[in-house]
């Protein structure tokens, strides 16, 4: 249904703040937001972004507890460094505050209580696991117990991990609280639902039938939902983190969390806008648009609808482009095991390089599929696009310009007809980029916009003005008039996408006033416009950075696999006769080297206090040998002679078997004298 809308007002999901914010954030949903309301902006429409922490739920709760501090010290300092970060990476949120600010509350607590007033809840009673040691509720995240499908005994009350189920806490076997570790009991909660039952009807038209125009996954989702049936759900729950339930007789009970945050993007907007919010949010010709992430758009689509129209007085959204999720080398990003890039480190390691992030999350974004973020193609797509081609050109634009014309926009004269061309190639990525744009396609948009420099790079090549300016320099005025403008030109093209570099490239060429409808136009800058000195815009990232970012994953890696370690079974009862048999001795490593033609084995020469003796082990892969020479190591002094390579060994040297197959030697915690009995 084509509208004609005054005014955008962009949502972006407000994300919990119970842990920092990682690079599938960015590529999912701020990054595309950012993209789209500077283009608009740019385009002088009226526009609003709106973003915040989502600071209740019960995560935050479990993460308080865990570390000993209230969940208000845990979203006090995750919203400060997401707030920070997003700032960094130039998301341009028109105001970004939190659902634990005072209006928030007031806002989703008038919100509830218009629903209730109007009747719109059901009332409903039914059983919930309550602790009783504890004496509360018992959120299904606080209980653990088996899986009834794949037997995991970690399985939470909503979901096993293991295998994926989606559960009930009541499916559970041996149900156990994670606060106190007691089984709970049974008791009797009341709870308000929303009949999303009776919304189906207008759902399925709003959707199905006025929406077809919806990212097919988002459409798609809606639809198998619809097609499910929907049921009521309960907007609240017995926790004491959280909006209170404004009804007498709620003590204890909370607004659910999916109730409350996206409540928050209106508070949020009248918090910026306390006089006006209500055209953007009441006024039909408000075009509404939610990005998110696919595992909210059950919430976007279906519950906020029916929260909004419930109420009767709130517009509901033209769209919501919701993304599908990017891996991390091939993983899923997970807070939890600490799999991610997140943005307060990457901005560690790399300065000042906010923008290649954003390009390399666009051109890889997961729009229509799961993708995968590599360092490999952080670093290819850096260096082969970014440096080869948007660098390249411009540092070339302007380094000949400053050669032949002391860095002023030199005049253009007659244009041949491939200088027509180009300019008409170069027109066209307006209509592309617009195009991709207006259908939230961030990839291809970004690709149009990267055209235009790829058109720069051939019209230089081709038209060689180094080689003419020894005879026609006439001509190499035009070149690079023609040239400077395609910079001029990029500095807006790239304005959403890239806003850092896009500011620099504006001001190389002292394009201070600007717009989108100006894009295509051959006439940005004037004869004699004086250009400033360029600096690099891009530059390669090399193998050792890319390697580090490798290496930093593997370790993270190997701290989970430790992590989540289960040492072997216990072997079968021994006697104490058959351990006083064994002659476990220390020793002191006199030397120790490689055996030659055999990767895995290390020969020492131990003293043993009894005039020494050799021994073979096969640890060469864990250890440098000369690392080991001087240590004590336990070995076995009674185990038979065997040989070994040709070498007679004398003994076995003891090690711990780490996770990983790792073997480490075992040593006296203090220096003992050689050859003293281990028992
Ligand atoms: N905090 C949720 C998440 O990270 C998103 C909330 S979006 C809102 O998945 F609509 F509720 F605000
Ligand atoms: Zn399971």
């Amino acid at each position: 249904m084509e509208k004609n809308f005054k005014r955008t007002l962009i949502t972006t999901a407000l994300p919990y703040a119970n842990g920092p914010v990682h690079i599938g954030h960015l590529a999912g949903v701020y990054v595309p937001a950012d993209i789209y309301a500077r283009y608009l902006r740019l385009k002088g429409e009226e526009v609003i972004m709106i973003g915040g922490s989502d600071e209740h739920g019960v995560p935050i709760t479990i993460k308080a507890k865990a570390e000993g501090i209230t969940p208000q010290d845990v979203v006090d300092r995750y919203h400060k460094i997401i707030k920070d970060s997003f700032e960094e990476f130039g998301i341009t949120f028109d105001i970004y505050s939190r659902t634990s600010s005072e209006i928030h509350k007031k806002t989703a607590s008038e919100f509830f209580r218009k629903l209730y007033e109007k009747g719109e809840f059901i009332e409903k009673t039914s059983e919930q696991y309550y602790d009783e040691q504890a004496d509360q509720f018992l959120a299904d995240r606080y209980i653990t117990g088996t899986c009834p499908h794949c037997g995991n005994e970690k399985a939470y009350g909503d979901q096993c991990e293991a295998c994926g189920t989606s559960l009930n806490a009541t499916d559970l076997i041996n149900p156990k609280s994670a606060i106190t570790g007691n089984v709970p009991v049974l008791r009797e909660t009341k709870h308000w639902y929303l009949p999303l039952d009776k919304y189906e009807p207008f759902l399925r038209k709003w959707i199905l039938e006025e929406h077809k125009e919806w990212k097919p996954n988002v459409y798609g989702q809606c639809k198998s939902w619809l097609d499910m049936g929907l049921q009521p759900r309960a907007v609240s729950r017995d926790l004491d983190w959280g909006v209170p339930v404004p009804v007498d007789g709620a003590d204890g009970k909370v607004l659910y969390v999916w109730f409350d945050a996206p409540i928050g993007y209106i508070s949020n907007t009248i918090e910026l806008l306390p006089d006006s919010w209500e055209k953007w949010w009441k006024s039909e010709d408000t075009r509404l648009v939610h990005f998110i992430g696919k595992d909210n758009i059950v919430f976007h689509c279906i519950v906020f609808p029916t929260m909004l129209k419930a109420d009767g007085s709130y517009i509901l959204p033209d769209n919501v482009p919701a993304n599908e999720f990017l891996n991390l080398e091939g993983d899923k990003i997970s807070t939890s095991r600490n799999w991610a890039v997140w943005l307060h480190e990457y901005l560690k390691d790399f300065p000042g390089k906010q923008d290649v992030l954003r390009y390399v999350l666009t051109a890889n974004a997961p729009e229509t599929k799961d993708n995968d973020f590599t360092w490999k193609d952080f670093q290819a797509r850096n260096n082969n696009e970014l440096v080869a081609i948007l660098g390249n050109f411009v540092n070339r634009a302007m380094v000949l310009t400053f050669k032949y014309f002391e860095g002023k926009v030199p005049a253009a004269g007659e244009f041949t007809e491939y200088d027509k061309q180009t300019i008409a190639d170069f027109e066209n990525v307006k209509t592309e980029v617009e195009r991709y744009l207006d259908q939230y396609r961030f990839r291809d948009a970004l690709k149009e916009a990267m055209n235009l420099a790829r058109i720069g790079n051939k019209y230089l090549a081709d038209t060689e003005p180094w080689k003419l300016a020894k005879t026609d320099m006439a001509r190499v005025s035009t070149i690079m008039n023609i040239s400077l403008q395609i910079v001029a030109n990029l500095g807006i093209a790239f304005e959403p996408f890239l806003p850092f570099a896009a500011k620099k490239m504006r001001d190389f060429v002292a394009l201070h006033d600007f717009n989108w409808e100006e894009l295509g136009r051959t006439n940005l800058l004037k004869d004699g416009d004086v250009l400033a000195q360029p600096t690099l815009l891009f530059e390669k990232i090399e193998d050792s950075e890319i390697e580090a970012q490798v290496q930093k994953l593997l370790d993270t890696k190997k701290a989970n696999e430790l992590k989540s370690y289960k040492p072997a079974e216990v072997k079968e009862d021994t006697s104490f006769d058959d351990f006083m048999k064994m002659d476990i001795r220390v020793g002191t490593v006199l030397e120790c080297t490689k055996v030659p033609k055999a990767d895995k084995l290390l020969q020492f020469k131990i003293d043993d206090g009894m005039g020494g003796r050799t021994i073979v082990s096969g640890i060469a892969k864990y250890y440098k040998p000369e690392d080991l020479v001087g240590k004590q190591v336990c070995f076995i002094a009674n185990f038979p002679t065997r040989k070994l390579k040709g070498i007679e060994s004398q003994g076995m040297i003891l090690s711990a078997e780490d996770a990983d197959g790792r073997l480490v030697v075992v040593s006296p915690s203090d220096l003992v004298k050689a050859g003293c009995q281990v028992g």
